[in-house]
C-alpha cells in the first residue's frame, strides 16, 4: 500500500513534466501558433456589449436564440435582447427573484448573498405561446411553466426543480427538451455529490460510479431514437495510481419506460463510451477533457455527406495547455453502442470486453418496445455494464486543430454550418473561445481523408483571463455571441473590410470574403447579391487566382466595358485555377498533416504575416519548454535509475493498482468555478444510421519498461 503510494507521488510529480517532453517529441511543429492570419486585439473589433445590471455579477448563459430575439438567463431575470442591436427589451424581460423564505433557508444554509439569488439556467419552447423556465431559486432549484396573453408571459403553475437545474450557478449541467419531455444531466442535492441523468421519473443509478463518476456535463444532442449527453467524468477504467478525466457519450432512449420491479424508476438503456480524441503514434497523445460541443451538423466533407459533431478538449488542468478540436461522426458513436460492453470481474480485475454469448438477448441498452416488460437477466445486464468497450474515434483519427500554449485553454465551440462559398461549395466555420478571453474564426478545410483547420482570426473579445463561458452564432455575417459571467457581446468576426490587397484576401480563407475583381475591394460575401467578378479560394489559400484573373485579357476587357456578361467566364478561369492548383497540390503532396502550414515549402505563408509579436512570443516559449524539457528530461532519466515506473497515466494500459484509491473522493462537493450550462431547445430528428465506418480501434497493452525507454530515447 504505502509502496504504490509513493510511487503515484512520484508519477504525478513527473507527469506534467514527461508531457512536455512528449510535446516535444511528437509536435515540435504545434508550438508557436503562427499560422493564424489575422490577429485583432478588443478595440479592433466591432462589438456590442451587454452587462445586465452593472452592481453584480448574472451569470449569462443564452437559453434561447432565434432570427430576431436572444433570450438571456441572468440573475432573478430572463432578459430578451434584439440579435440586431442587442439592445434590450426591457418591457419583454421576465422577472424572477427567489421569494424571501427562500432566500433565508438559503442563507441558514451558510450560503452568502449572491448564491441565494435565482440564477435562470434552462428555457424551453414547450408549445405555442408556452414556456418553461427553470432556476438555481437560491440554492433550491425551482421551474415555472409561463404563457403567452396580451403581449405578455404569465405565470401558469410553478413545479420543483430537483434533478432538472442545477443549485450552482457554477454548476456544468445540460438540458435538452424532446418530443414534451425535459431530459436533463445535473446534480440533484445541495452539495452537488449526486449527479443523476433524469427525465422523470427516469434516472442513472445513485451512488454508481460505473454510471456516472463526478461528471461535468457538457451538452445534450437528439438523434433518431435516443438523447446523447456529452461529459467528462473520472474514469472507473483506469487502473494506474491516480485519477483520470475521460471524455465520454452517453445515450438513453427517449422512450425508455423504466424497468420491471425495483428498477421501475431506473433507465434500462444508459450507456456510454469514451470518446478518442487523439494524436495518433506509437504512443497516442490524449486530449481527454470536453469542454464542449456542437450541435449535429449534416454536411458535405470530402465526397461523403455524413452528420457530425465537432468537440473542443483540452489536457488536464495540472498538465501543459494543450486543446484541440476533434470531429466525431454519429455513426461512429452509434457503431461503438453497437459494439461490444466493457467488464471487470473483480475489483481489482483488468476491463476486458464482453462475449457475445455472455450478452442476454434481445440486446440491452437498445430502444425496447416496452422496457417494463424486459426480462430481468437484459435490465441486470445494462445496470452493471453501461461502459462500451470501445472508445469512438475521431473522425480522420486525430484533431483537426492543435493549439498548444500556456496562455490559454479552449473552452467553448460554436460552428457555422456549411457556409456556402462563390463557387458553390460549402465549409463549416468554427468559433472556438478560450479562457483568456479571446474567440478563433476558424475554417475546416476537408480533403479525401483528412481535414484541417485553417485559423483565420485570433480575436480578443474579454479582458485577459476571462474565460470565454459559451458561444452561439447568429446567422451569417460572421456574427456571434460570446458569454462570458458578468458581460456578453455581440461581435462581428467578419474581417474582410479590412483586406487591402487581393492575395490577402485569397490567402485568408474565409468563406465569408472574396475580392471583388471589379470594385476591387475585399466584400464580405453574405451582403452581395451576385457573385460575378468575386474570386475565393478556401481551399488552398492561395493567391494565384488573383494574377491569373488579372492577366486574363478578356475578362479585364469586360470589367473595363462594364458590359453584361454570364458567369461563362468565371467559370473557365476557375477551371484553369483549379489547374494550376492541382500542379502545387502535387509538389507539397506529403503535407497533408495537421501542421503543414508549419513546415516550409508546405504551404505559401508570408512573412509579413507574423507580427513581430508572435515571433518573439514563439522564440520566447520555445525557449522556454526547452529549459524545462531538459531539465524534466534529466530528472526523469535519473529517476529511472531508482525505481522502474509504472507508465504514464496518459497511455492506456491494464495494471493491478488499488483504483479505489483515486475513486474515493467522489462523493464530497467539489469546489466551484465556471458555469458551462448548455441549454437546448430541439425538436426530435430521425435518420437511420447510414455507414459502416469504424477504423481499427485496439486497446493498447504497454509494458512499464516501454515508456521509459521512449522518453529516455526522446531526451537523448
Ligand atoms: C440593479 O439591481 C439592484 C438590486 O436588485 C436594483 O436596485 C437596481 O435598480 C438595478 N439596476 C439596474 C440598472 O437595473
Ligand atoms: C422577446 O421580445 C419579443 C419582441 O420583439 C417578443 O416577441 C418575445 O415574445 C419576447 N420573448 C420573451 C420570452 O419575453
Ligand atoms: C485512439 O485513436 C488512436 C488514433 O486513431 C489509436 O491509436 C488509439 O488506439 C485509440 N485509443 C483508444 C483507447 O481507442
Ligand atoms: C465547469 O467547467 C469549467 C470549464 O471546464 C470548469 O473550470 C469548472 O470547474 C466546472 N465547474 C464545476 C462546478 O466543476
Amino acid at each position: 500500500m504505502s509502496i504504490s503510494a509513493l510511487q503515484c507521488l512520484k508519477i504525478n510529480t513527473c507527469l506534467p513534466l514527461c508531457l512536455v517532453l512528449y510535446f516535444i517529441n511528437v509536435c515540435q511543429a504545434w508550438l508557436p501558433d503562427t499560422n493564424t492570419k489575422l490577429i485583432n486585439n478588443v478595440n479592433k473589433l466591432s462589438s456590442v456589449s451587454f452587462k445586465g445590471n452593472n452592481s453584480f455579477l448574472d451569470h449569462f448563459t443564452v437559453l434561447y436564440q432565434d432570427q430576431e430575439t436572444i433570450l438571456l438567463g441572468g440573475r432573478n431575470r430572463v432578459y430578451n435582447l434584439s440579435v440586431f442591436d442587442f439592445v434590450e427589451r426591457k418591457h419583454f424581460g421576465i422577472q424572477w427573484p427567489s421569494s424571501e423564505a427562500h432566500g433565508q433557508l438559503c442563507n441558514l444554509k451558510g450560503k452568502n448573498e449572491d448564491e441565494c439569488q435565482n440564477y435562470i439556467r434552462m428555457l424551453f419552447h414547450t408549445g405555442p405561446g408556452r414556456i418553461l423556465i427553470c432556476g438555481t431559486n437560491s440554492f433550491k432549484p425551482l421551474c415555472r411553466n409561463y404563457f403567452y396573453k396580451n403581449g405578455n408571459y404569465m405565470m401558469e403553475k410553478e413545479s420543483e426543480g430537483i434533478g432538472v437545474c442545477p443549485y450552482d450557478p457554477d454548476h456544468n449541467s445540460t438540458a435538452i427538451y424532446s418530443n414534451g419531455h425535459l431530459f436533463s444531466a445535473t446534480v440533484a442535492d445541495f452539495s452537488g455529490g449526486d449527479p443523476l441523468i433524469y427525465r422523470e421519473p427516469l434516472r442513472t443509478e445513485l451512488s454508481d460510479l460505473k454510471h456516472l463518476n463526478a461528471p461535468n456535463f457538457v451538452s445534450s444532442v437528439t438523434h433518431g431514437e435516443y438523447i446523447y449527453f456529452f461529459f467528462r467524468e473520472t474514469a472507473v477504467e483506469f487502473m494506474n495510481c491516480g485519477k483520470i478525466i475521460y471524455s465520454r457519450v452517453a445515450r438513453v432512449c427517449k422512450h425508455d419506460k423504466g424497468g420491471p420491479h425495483q428498477s421501475r424508476n431506473k433507465w434500462t438503456t444508459f450507456t456510454k463510451a469514451r470518446l478518442n480524441c487523439s494524436v495518433p503514434g506509437e504512443y497516442p497523445f490524449y486530449f481527454d477533457e470536453i469542454q464542449s460541443t456542437s450541435g449535429i451538423i449534416e454536411g458535405q466533407y470530402g465526397d461523403a455527406s455524413s452528420k457530425i459533431i465537432y468537440g473542443a478538449l483540452t489536457t488536464p488542468d495540472n498538465a501543459i495547455g494543450g486543446s484541440a478540436i476533434c470531429v466525431f461522426r454519429m455513426d461512429d458513436i452509434e457503431d461503438v453502442f453497437k459494439g461490444p460492453f466493457k467488464h471487470q470481474e473483480g475489483i481489482n480485475a483488468n476491463w476486458l470486453p464482453v462475449p457475445d454469448s455472455k450478452v442476454p438477448e434481445p440486446r440491452p441498452g437498445e430502444c425496447a418496445i416496452d422496457s417494463r416488460i424486459l426480462p430481468d437477466a437484459n435490465v441486470n445486464f445494462i445496470k452493471t455494464h453501461p461502459l462500451m468497450e470501445r472508445a469512438v474515434p475521431s473522425t480522420y483519427g486525430k484533431p483537426i486543430l492543435i493549439r498548444v500554449s500556456l496562455n490559454y485553454r479552449f473552452t467553448a465551440i460554436a460552428v457555422d454550418p456549411q457556409v456556402r462559398t462563390v463557387n458553390d461549395k460549402t465549409y463549416d466555420v468554427i468559433y472556438i473561445g478560450t479562457d483568456d478571453g479571446k474567440v478563433l474564426k476558424v475554417v475546416n478545410v476537408p480533403s479525401e481523408n483528412s481535414a484541417k483547420a485553417v485559423v483565420v482570426s485570433e480575436n480578443e473579445v474579454f479582458a485577459r483571463g476571462v474565460p470565454v463561458k459559451q458561444l452561439t452564432v447568429v446567422s451569417g455575417y460572421g456574427k456571434v455571441v460570446a458569454v462570458s459571467k458578468g458581460e456578453t457581446k455581440l461581435i462581428t468576426l467578419n474581417h474582410c473590410k479590412s483586406i487591402a490587397t487581393c492575395n490577402e484576401c485569397l490567402e485568408l480563407r474565409d468563406p465569408h470574403c472574396a475580392w471583388d475583381q471589379f470594385k476591387n475591394l475585399c466584400v464580405s460575401v453574405d451582403a452581395v447579391t451576385s457573385f460575378r467578378y468575386l474570386v475565393q479560394d478556401v481551399k488552398r489559400g492561395n493567391g494565384s487566382k488573383c494574377k491569373m484573373q488579372s492577366t486574363d485579357k478578356a475578362l479585364e476587357k469586360e470589367i473595363d466595358d462594364n458590359s453584361i456578361v454570364d458567369n461563362a467566364i468565371d467559370e473557365e478561369s476557375k477551371s484553369s485555377a483549379e489547374d494550376l492548383l492541382l500542379r502545387i497540390d502535387n509538389e507539397s503532396a506529403d503535407c497533408n498533416d495537421v501542421n503543414a502550414d508549419y513546415r516550409t515549402g508546405c504551404s505559401t505563408i508570408r512573412k509579413s504575416e507574423f507580427s513581430s509579436g508572435t515571433l518573439y512570443g514563439g522564440i520566447i516559449s520555445a525557449a522556454m519548454v526547452g529549459l524545462l524539457a531538459g531539465f524534466v528530461g534529466g530528472y526523469c532519466v535519473s529517476r529511472k535509475f531508482h525505481t522502474h515506473y509504472p507508465s504514464a497515466p496518459f497511455i492506456e494500459q491494464h495494471n493491478h493498482l488499488d483504483r479505489l484509491n483515486g475513486n474515493q473522493n467522489s462523493f464530497l462537493a467539489r469546489p466551484t468555478k465556471t458555469v458551462n450550462l448548455d441549454v437546448l431547445n430541439v425538436s426530435s430528428d430521425t435518420l437511420p444510421p447510414k455507414k459502416d465506418n469504424l477504423g481499427s480501434l485496439k486497446n493498447l497493452n504497454i509494458t512499464n519498461e516501454g515508456t521509459l525507454q521512449k522518453i529516455k530515447k526522446t531526451y537523448i
